[in-house]
């Protein structure tokens, strides 16, 4: 059955560039982002992990690990990791797993049949501490990431895993936040002094720290 928000995030080990990698002891307590490319030596995936590669401290930043996974295998992504540097300016400084039989691909359903049989979804899969899936993402193949958005989500969740508040539309870090329904307008007034009324069902407040 597909994996599901909630589920656990099904644990494996795995050949990386950085070496043999069991995904759970790799988080640790931390956050972390599961992210597949269809093939190396394609052009939007180069694009991709030289942009992640430029985020990686902005992710740890978010106590986030970032891991990649490619359908090829490790002496391929190896020879790639110079391309990458070469075109993007920036070193893979996280893990590329190398899946050559599409073990994770197919343990993360990454794999849709009716876009390619050989090659993953672009998919994104963030784990929290506790390694329950919190997001998913699938964008086809000729469509690259906004690692940016994925950066931005990882702030709204690891808020909303704090604090009894949800994020609206747009929403970027520091701005305000929306009191959930499970709040009482009694708790609301203590917790959350100041906060605005917009519709009953919509009330507002600066972003808790
Ligand atoms: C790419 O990364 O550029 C790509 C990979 C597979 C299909 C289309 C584009």
């Amino acid at each position: 059955m597909a994996i599901q928000l909630g589920d656990t995030a099904p644990n494996f080990t795995a050949a990386t560039t950085e070496g043999m990698i069991d995904l759970h002891e790799y988080l640790g307590n931390g956050w972390g982002v599961l992210f597949s490319h269809p093939a190396d030596f394609t052009p939007v995936c180069t694009t991709e992990l030289g942009a992640v590669a430029k985020l990686r401290d902005e992710f740890a930043k978010q106590n986030t690990k970032v891991i990649a996974v490619s359908v090829d295998p490790l002496e391929s992504h190896q020879r790639w990791a110079n391309d990458i540097e070469e075109v993007t300016g920036a070193r893979l400084n996280f893990p590329l797993i190398a899946d050559p039989e599409l073990t994770v691909a197919n343990l993360y359903g990454m794999i849709h049949p009716n876009a390619s049989s050989t090659m993953t979804v672009r998919s994104v899969f963030v784990i929290g501490p506790d390694k329950k899936v919190k997001l998913m993402l699938t964008y086809p193949a000729a469509t690259g990431r906004d690692f940016q958005e994925i950066l931005r989500a990882l702030h709204s969740l690891q808020l909303t895993a704090k604090h009894q508040v949800a994020t609206p539309a747009d929403w970027r870090e520091g701005e305000d936040v929306i009191i959930t329904a499970a709040v009482s307008n009694e708790d609301a007034a203590v917790r959350f002094p100041g906060y605005t009324t917009i519709k009953p069902y919509l009330r507002t407040t600066v972003q808790p720290v």
